[in-house]
């Protein structure tokens, strides 16, 4: 086995892999990575995607890549084939040191971030332990539609739901800055701290396949009337043709508990419903207890715990 540059290879190399992380990713998740897997191939193609393939007799069994953004590296991806047993996490192991050691010795880069999604928690500790890394717990949760009364929530006199508008951009980002001061999930994804970086969250989440297809007819604005300022949003992303992910939800300090998080779930739920939609699911930090008990109240269940990493240099 030897783990080469992915840059050596060109797309049709790694195809047959990626058809088996489309199915694995389709049976851990319920999540199409199709679009995700096209998006590495054209980059595999632009020879602008840096990582590591693991490879025997001139197949690539196993791969991870990774982005650079700003002084940040982050972990995009990481899978080495499933039959490969039973030295698999062994080379998924490999893969993440030269993945991260690679980041630690490119000049400028003094933050890593990682959140493997389809590896259990604990499952590929040792080579992020080893360098330093963080590690934050987080929970895939998810919410079967039909099994669910329709909920009644709504907003009171003093508020307003509206659909997502692009025109709420700036103020969306505003948003989620002021919501994530001090909270866990800016530790683990820094974009959250500034606004400029949480335009670029948006950006990627809005403009950008990367995290589904973004759902605008199930993304809503909640508004307090009096000051016709932006207090609370969610965003949904399609990620398979009957499921969607909640990818942000968030209500500023001063107007939590008043049921607002839990009229937007209702109403993003609502929407889908009526559209045919069978999923919800969404990722939450697991010592974020407040959203995981609202979660669980409207009826949300975890369905996998999976580690998000971060390193500071
Ligand atoms: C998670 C979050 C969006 C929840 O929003 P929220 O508007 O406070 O949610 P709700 O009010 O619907 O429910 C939360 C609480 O209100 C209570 N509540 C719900 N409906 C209520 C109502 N009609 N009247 C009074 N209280 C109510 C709930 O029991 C719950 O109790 P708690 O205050 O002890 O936690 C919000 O806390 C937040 O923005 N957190 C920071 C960002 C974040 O963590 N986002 C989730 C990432 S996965």
């Amino acid at each position: 086995m030897e783990i080469l540059d992915l840059r050596h290879f060109a797309s049709a190399d790694l195809r047959p892999l990626l058809e088996e992380e489309i199915s694995a990713w389709g049976r851990l998740l319920s999540w199409d990575y199709t679009i995700s897997a096209e998006m590495i191939l054209r980059y595999m193609d632009a020879k602008i995607l840096p990582g590591y393939a693991a490879i025997e007799r001139g197949n690539i069994f196993g791969y991870s890549f990774f982005v650079y953004e700003h002084s940040k590296g982050v972990i995009g991806d990481l899978f080495v084939r499933e039959t490969r047993t039973p030295d698999r996490h062994e080379v998924e192991e490999q893969l993440l040191t030269h993945v991260i050691e690679t980041l630690q010795q490119s000049p400028g880069i003094h933050r890593i971030e990682a959140q493997l999604l389809a590896h259990q928690t604990g499952e590929v500790l040792r080579p992020f332990l080893q360098q330093g890394f963080s590690r934050h717990p987080r929970v895939f949760m998810s919410l079967e539609i039909g099994k669910h009364a329709p909920s009644v929530t709504g907003v009171t006199q003093q508020f307003e739901m509206r659909l997502w508008s692009e025109q709420q951009y700036q103020s969306a980002a505003a948003l989620i800055t002021a919501a994530y001061r001090g909270h866990v999930d800016s530790e683990i994804n820094d974009q959250y701290r500034t606004l400029p970086g949480s335009l670029r969250f948006l950006n990627n989440i809005v403009r950008f396949p990367g995290c589904g297809t973004f759902d605008p007819q199930a993304s809503f604005l909640v508004f307090e009337r009096r000051s016709n300022t932006l207090i609370g949003l969610i965003l949904c992303s399609q990620i398979r043709s009957d499921v969607a992910h909640v990818t942000q939800v968030c209500v500023l300090p001063e107007f939590r508990s008043s049921g607002l998080g839990e009229a937007m779930l209702a109403a993003s739920t609502k929407n889908l419903r009526a559209r045919g939609f069978r999923f919800i699911s969404l990722t939450v930090t697991e010592a974020n207890d407040r959203a995981i008990a609202l979660y669980k109240r409207i009826g949300f269940e975890s369905a996998r715990v999976f580690d998000a990493f971060v390193w500071e240099g």
